[in-house]
């Protein structure tokens, strides 16, 4: 007798407020100015919406000299250091800043705490661009803990003045135990005034962990270079599945992964839009897993207003 098929669906999923923001910032910026539009780094660490946005009339950069003087250009979600700004000014570039308001809220922090003269532990992925952002607000009070690991080769100049930040995207339970190991050798290390970990990451880490001890494996929608999507599929396997994939399309998932797999569990990362998962269904739906249950953790409302800059010429043009 064949064993029976059936998806279990993680909810929350995809994107979140931050990068609906930022992808409707270029899409509105194509529509009010025309192509094309500049973008500095890739404005969601999606391959689908980049490229799809490319095709719309953004042009992907690395850094704002290769935008030309006085155009356009739109600052990715990830967040850029205040020099970023500074270089884009002096090329009279236009920008318009799609960092996520819960980046920016790291960003403040980092600020404050360096005006009081504290060491800041940042927690995060050594050359990630959030990173690379944050880093930039206050380069010389700020050390970068790549991980439990990293707590050991930490220095500080006052242990009674240190207080740790991180990354937006990191996984809970390892960040936990980055600070644990901080805090053995800094017990007065002070912790930031709220989570830096931001909803969206924790509710989809949350889901997964619900749903993947039932599950023989789990796909997860996302980029190699999504950090939330990578830290997903860490969670569904530490969370019991025999197996976790991060892939960008249905296309990817191999066949040999669905041998004796009767429940698959199905979530995607924060930069991801729901018709990649609705492919990966169809494909499943395909194999006979026509069974699908959402698991649903939590209910996201959260959605942020466009930037400024933007929205005060969308008035203009109205
Ligand atoms: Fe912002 Fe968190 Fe999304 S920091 S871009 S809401 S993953």
């Amino acid at each position: 007798m064949t064993a029976s098929k059936r998806v279990l669906l993680a909810k929350p999923r995809g994107y979140c407020a931050g990068v609906d923001r930022a992808v409707q910032t270029v899409e509105e910026a194509l529509k009010l100015y025309g192509a094309p539009i500049y973008v500095r780094k890739e404005i969601v660490h999606n391959k689908h919406v980049v490229s799809t946005l490319q095709g719309k009339g953004a042009i992907f950069v690395e850094e704002n000299e290769e935008v030309p003087e006085g155009a356009i250009v739109v600052f990715s979600a990830h967040g850029v250091a205040p020099e970023v700004h500074d270089q884009a000014k002096a090329r009279a570039l236009r920008a318009i800043d799609a960092t996520c308001p819960l980046v920016t809220k790291v960003h403040q922090e980092a600020r404050r705490f360096a005006a009081d003269d504290y060491d800041i532990l940042l927690i995060g992925h050594e050359g990630h661009e959030e990173v690379i952002g944050t880093t930039g607000e206050a380069p010389a009070h700020i050390q970068l803990v790549d991980g439990p690991d990293g707590a050991d080769k930490v220095t500080v100049r006052d242990p009674e003045k240190v207080v740790w930040l991180s990354q937006t995207t990191l996984s809970v339970d390892e960040t936990l135990e980055t600070v644990a190991r901080l805090k053995q050798r800094l017990p007065l290390l002070m912790s930031p005034p709220s989570d830096d970990i931001c909803y969206a990451t924790s509710n989809r880490q949350d889901a997964v962990k619900a749903m993947a001890p039932d599950c023989d494996i789990v796909l997860v929608v996302g980029s190699q270079n999504s950090s939330n999507s990578q830290r997903l599929r860490e969670v569904a396997v530490d969370a019991g599945a025999r197996a976790g994939y991060l892939i960008d399309y249905a296309s990817e998932i191999q066949e040999e992964w669905l041998t004796d797999a009767s429940t698959v569990g199905v979530t995607s990362g924060a930069s991801v839009p729901d018709e990649l998962v609705m492919e990966v269904l169809d494909f499943l739906a395909q194999r006979g897993y026509n069974d699908v249950a959402e698991i649903t953790t939590a209910q996201e409302k959260l959605v942020f207003s466009l930037p400024q800059e933007l929205k005060r010429d969308m008035k203009a043009a109205a």
